[in-house]
């Protein structure tokens, strides 16, 4: 029989935290949580006896050092401030919280293995085919993604050489790179594109499409982004020095037009598509113009994985909405 677990999860009580906190308790372990509900929800976590809540910040050393005493035998860091109304607003803050909240978490439990959340975000603005993890991007293309000030994409590259240093010296790390992790109860508040255009279609209000639409993005539904992970962890050398760096999202690019089109015909409205300039919206900024991971190395140890269709994604949020609407 397989050991109960405890497991730290930081940002556990966010849209991607709270599904890998409920796989973990359905699997026996004994899970706490850390988060400042910044963007996260205590209804995404669910009532469980094997469950311990910690409200605070990764950038409050003194805190995160109050859970010293606990005997973890992994940790996931999901703990960042994450979309671009956010990012965009808070650059320093966002940098910080990827470096020294990383280092807080990392240096208080010291030996632990780490899974990090790293982002595509990694790979700069100007990628016109998919990308794998041995591409090479240089530090002026982040720093062209966070418009000269660094920001989450430097943030994230910074954490990731965190992780780096401390797989070099023996930890167990796993660096992840999701690509647009969508499904239900991911929250557009913060500029999420699929929950704010199925928002507003559904309430009848314009769909706001950046430049000519023609933007590609991978839309990687949750629980087979989850799925993955849980494959990748129980393969050894995908935590070692070298080799821990993972790409995870669908292959399947879509456009942001795509998007639309299909948002609108799964909510059957007649909003209307309002084009506008990305600047506009987040000036001296630049939108992403491909944005697809290559998996083949990640593939190797979770398998050949059917990633649900944008299409059957957007249906299931619908569905879901309107199943609350109606109860
Ligand atoms: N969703 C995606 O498509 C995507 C893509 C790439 C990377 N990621 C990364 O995955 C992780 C989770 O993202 P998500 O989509 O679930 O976002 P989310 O906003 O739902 O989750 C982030 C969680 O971190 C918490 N948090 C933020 N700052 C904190 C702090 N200083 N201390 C403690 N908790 C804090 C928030 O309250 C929230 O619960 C993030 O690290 C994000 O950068 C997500």
């Amino acid at each position: 029989m397989e050991k109960v677990k405890t497991v730290l999860v930081t940002g556990g009580a966010g849209f991607i935290g709270s599904t890998i906190v409920k796989r973990l308790l359905n699997s026996g372990d004994i899970v706490h949580v850390l988060d400042d509900l910044s963007t996260g929800s205590l209804e995404n976590l669910p009532k469980h006896p094997n469950l311990y809540f910690h409200h605070g910040s990764i950038m409050n050393k003194q805190f995160v050092e109050s859970l010293k005493e606990i005997e973890f035998d992994m940790l996931f860091h999901l703990a960042s401030i994450v979309g671009m109304r956010l990012a965009t607003k808070y650059h320093k803050l966002v940098y910080d919280t990827c470096t020294v909240g990383t280092s807080n978490i990392l240096d208080t439990f010291k030996g632990v293995p780490a899974v990090l959340f790293s982002s595509s975000a990694v790979y700069g603005t100007d990628n016109k085919h998919a990308v794998s993890e041995s591409q090479q991007v240089s530090y002026d293309q982040l720093l062209k993604y966070d418009a000269n000030d660094p920001g989450y994409a430097c943030g994230k590259w910074a954490m990731e050489q965190i992780g780096i240093k401390e797989s070099e010296s023996g930890r167990k790390v796993l660096i992840l790179r999701p690509f647009n992790v969508v499904g239900q109860r991911q929250v557009g508040t913060y500029g999420m594109v699929v929950p704010t255009f199925v928002n507003n279609a559904i309430n009848g209000k314009p769909l706001t499409v950046f430049d000519d639409g023609f933007q590609v993005r991978s839309f990687s539904e949750i629980n087979t982004f989850v799925e993955c992970i849980f494959r990748l962890l129980p393969c050894e050398e995908a935590w070692t020095s070298g080799k821990n760096i993972i790409n995870i999202g669908s292959k399947n690019g879509s456009s942001i037009n795509d998007l639309a089109f299909i948002v609108l015909e799964e909510t059957q409205s007649e909003s209307p598509i309002k084009y506008c300039f990305y600047e506009e919206f987040f000036p001296n900024h630049k939108d992403v113009v491909y944005r697809v991971p290559d998996t083949s190395y990640g593939e190797t140890y979770f398998g050949n994985i059917e990633w649900p269709s944008l299409r059957t994604i957007v249906m299931n949020i619908v569905q879901s909405k309107t199943v609350h609407a109606v109860n």
